[in-house]
């Protein structure tokens, strides 16, 4: 077995981050995976090798149906904003749904699981939701007078109307922009703002943790706000939760709210054509989590990224019409647009959308759903799976389910946590994808190709085919491949699934994705122009990718930089700990410490745990990574996405302004975390060093 060098003792420049990762095992597929996966052919990486670059991608083309075949494949004179499929006309709403009629109109396209157990799943089968889209297309057509290349907002949580909106809006051409579900009204209005939308689509309510939230207020709060920021919107469509009733307080506002149940009546079992455009016309816009600053909405295009969307779920997801594919991401993020809605209705999947949360009522009910539904793809984000093994350790081996594929998404994952996993929730039965990728990129970077190349646990594994990495040091020198030394990732080529540009807002996507190793800033070829992610990685040998976290996540110790990845990993070996964060602290020696923090898994004693986390730190990584304080939470703060805000605990632990937090899944922890650290009294803030205030944002 192969293992990387690392650079454990080595020399390091300033501009290089410092790797104490332990190369882990490889872990092979079963032949009955193999015997059944969607790609089985290993020279797919040859096929997909520079040489051949662009012309490689006409086979994720060819995955879809056009309405007028394209005639260039990559068009680059305006660099750096790539055209994919130029000439193409197509439509997504065709592709996710009419095509697949003649074969499959009979069969589950979304599966819907409501929160409350009483509610048995729905099937909603292609003919099903074909009439739905169309009906739908129809209103936003000739009620909300929207067209082609008109922007509409949706404010909507995990239910089938929403991707029956999204594939509606697809229909006609209209651009749309989900907002996740559980973003307050004021953050919803940002979106409205910057996109330009006179309608907002909505719900009137939906459940989450067993309580009935009242959505439709948000929407009031949105419009409002949208106004003031100079965006004004006319039209309100508002889904029921259940059709014929209205369960919201918030009153209705003559002329601009409609009742989108009531409204379908007219348009009742008609159909409109799906309008063929351009390849390179918008889809949607998908505003990035940034904790502060504008938020930026990704502009993905039709026919690129429907391409890639389609062709990373086959041969990733490793879908078949016949599966039951479960994403458990949330719609209102990339994951859910990508591999809930758009990837796996193009490959005439049965797609699961689960209105609720994972361990609601009890630690079992993910597992209650995979049974149910003879679920045999599943795919969640690291911080989903410790929350499930910190509730219920040994719950799934209670239910009767078998997974033949699981997804990791989103973040590292801690081998420890892969492999609980791994033989747990897969029950050492399930092949797992660890996928890397961003709300930019549209679909997969990196991940091993489930039947061909084993899984290693922790990292995100090669290139996927058509995606040639490069990693820089800070000074933009090339480090070498395989070398085991880490820096910043970047990819080398342009691919279809990539954004267009930020949303009105040409010169932030140059400045933030292609300035920094950009070649010459006039040049038209796409050599010149490496795409920034933004991301700490090392190759090993193996030539798998092991990702650290963002830059802005590193910590600078005494001139080494650490990955505090690397330091969460290690604390989460000892058995009682759940979670793990760390932050840099200011250190008058060091420059930058890190400080710990830690939650426990129920039942566990924390009594030793501040000195097994400092023991097992300096062993793993070194005395040069012995924290200064190891802290024992409650929980941690965390963003609606399920990410821990690494940014609050920094300011916490440096006495800086904790900023506004209100937009976090749980605001109240973060009080309790202050008054743990500081003491109960307030302490005066101050103002921080630069990488500490913005450490941890991501925005
Ligand atoms: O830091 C990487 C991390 O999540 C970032 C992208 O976040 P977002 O745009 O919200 O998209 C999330 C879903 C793709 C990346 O820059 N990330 C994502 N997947 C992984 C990951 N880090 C490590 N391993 C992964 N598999």
């Amino acid at each position: 077995m192969s293992k990387g060098k690392g650079t454990k003792g080595g020399k390091l420049s300033e501009a290089q981050i410092a790797v104490h990762w332990k190369e882990e095992e490889y872990i092979h597929p079963s032949p009955q995976f193999i015997a059944q996966a969607n790609m089985t052919d290993a020279d797919v990486h040859e096929r997909f090798g520079l040489d051949n670059f662009p012309g490689c991608f006409k086979e994720y083309a060819d995955l879809l149906t056009w309405d007028s075949y394209w005639h260039t494949m990559l068009d680059t004179s305006d660099a750096p904003c790539w055209k994919w499929f130029v000439g193409g006309r197509i439509n997504a709403s065709y592709n996710c749904v009419d095509r697949h009629l003649a074969k499959y109109k009979n069969k589950a396209a979304i599966h819907f699981v409501p929160e409350p157990e009483n509610e048995a799943p729905q099937a909603i089968t292609y003919q099903e939701l074909y009439v739905r889209v169309n009906e739908f297309a129809l209103m936003l057509r000739d009620l909300a007078g929207l067209k082609a290349g008109d922007r509409v907002t949706l404010h909507m949580p995990m239910v089938p109307e929403l991707p029956v909106t999204m594939l509606a809006c697809a229909r006609l051409g209209i651009i749309h922009s989900e907002v996740f579900g559980g973003f307050s009204g004021q953050a919803c209005a940002d979106r409205i703002h910057d996109s330009g939308s006179r309608v907002l689509i909505t719900m009137d309510g939906y459940y989450r943790s067993g309580k009935f939230i009242d959505h439709k207020a948000n929407a009031d709060i949105a419009v409002e706000t949208a106004k003031k920021l100079g965006q004004k919107v006319d039209k309100v469509l508002i889904w029921q939760r259940y059709p014929g009733e209205t369960r919201s307080q918030a009153k209705m506002v003559k002329g601009r709210d409609h009742i989108v149940n009531d409204e379908l009546a007219a348009f009742a079992g008609k159909r409109v054509d799906p309008v063929p455009l351009a390849a390179e016309d918008p889809l949607f816009l998908m505003y990035t989590s940034g904790t502060t600053g504008k938020p930026k909405g990704c502009q993905h295009s039709i026919g690129g990224y429907l391409a890639y969307a389609a062709g990373t779920s086959k041969f990733f997801q490793d879908i078949h019409p016949e599966d039951v594919y479960w994403c458990m991401a949330d719609i209102g993020w990339i994951t859910g647009h990508s591999y809930i809605v758009y990837g796996p209705l193009a490959l005439a999947a049965s797609s699961v959308m689960f209105e609720g949360v994972p361990t609601y009522p009890d630690a079992g009910r993910a597992w209650r759903i995979a049974e149910r539904l003879d679920v045999n793809i599943f795919h969640t984000a690291p911080t989903t799976i410790r929350m499930l093994r910190k509730a219920g350790p040994d719950e799934p081996a209670k239910y009767d389910y078998h997974f033949k594929h699981m997804t990791t998404v989103g973040e590292p994952i801690e081998p420890e946590v892969w492999r609980w996993y791994y033989e747990v929730v897969g029950k050492g039965e399930a092949i797992i994808v660890d996928t890397w990728w961003q709300t930019e990129t549209g679909g997969f970077l990196c991940s091993t190709m489930p039947a061909t190349q084993p899984m290693k646990p922790g990292s995100t594994g090669p290139a996927v085919p058509g995606i040639h990495p490069v990693i820089y040091d800070e000074d933009g020198k090339e480090i070498p491949a395989g070398s085991g030394t880490a820096g910043n990732i970047c990819i080398r080529n342009p691919w279809p699934g990539a954004f267009q540009t930020i949303w009105g807002d040409r010169e932030r996507y140059v400045e933030t994705y292609y300035a920094k190793y950009c070649k010459d800033p006039k040049s038209k070829d796409w050599r010149d122009w490496p795409y920034l992610t933004g991301d700490g990685a090392m190759q090993s040998e193996d030539g798998y990718y092991r990702i650290l976290g963002r830059i802005d996540d590193i910590i600078n110790v005494a001139g080494h930089r650490l990955g505090t990845k690397e330091l969460e990993s290690a604390a989460l070996t000892i058995e009682a700990v759940a979670e793990a964060a760390v932050v840099p602290v200011v250190d008058e020696l060091k420059g930058r410490v890190p400080d710990v923090y830690v939650s426990l898994k129920p039942d566990f004693d924390g009594a030793k745990v501040g000195d097994q986390v400092v023991k097992v730190i300096e062993t793993t990584i070194g005395k040069i990574a012995r924290p200064k304080h190891v802290h024992i939470v409650p929980d941690m703060p965390k963003t609606r996405s399920g990410k821990i805000m690494r940014r609050v605990l920094a300011a916490i632990s440096n006495t800086l302004d904790i900023g506004d937090v209100m937009t976090l899944a749980n605001p109240d922890v973060v009080e309790e975390v202050r008054v743990l650290v500081q003491g109960k009294e307030k302490v005066a803030v101050k103002k921080g060093p630069a990488d500490i205030a913005r450490f941890g944002d991501d925005g």
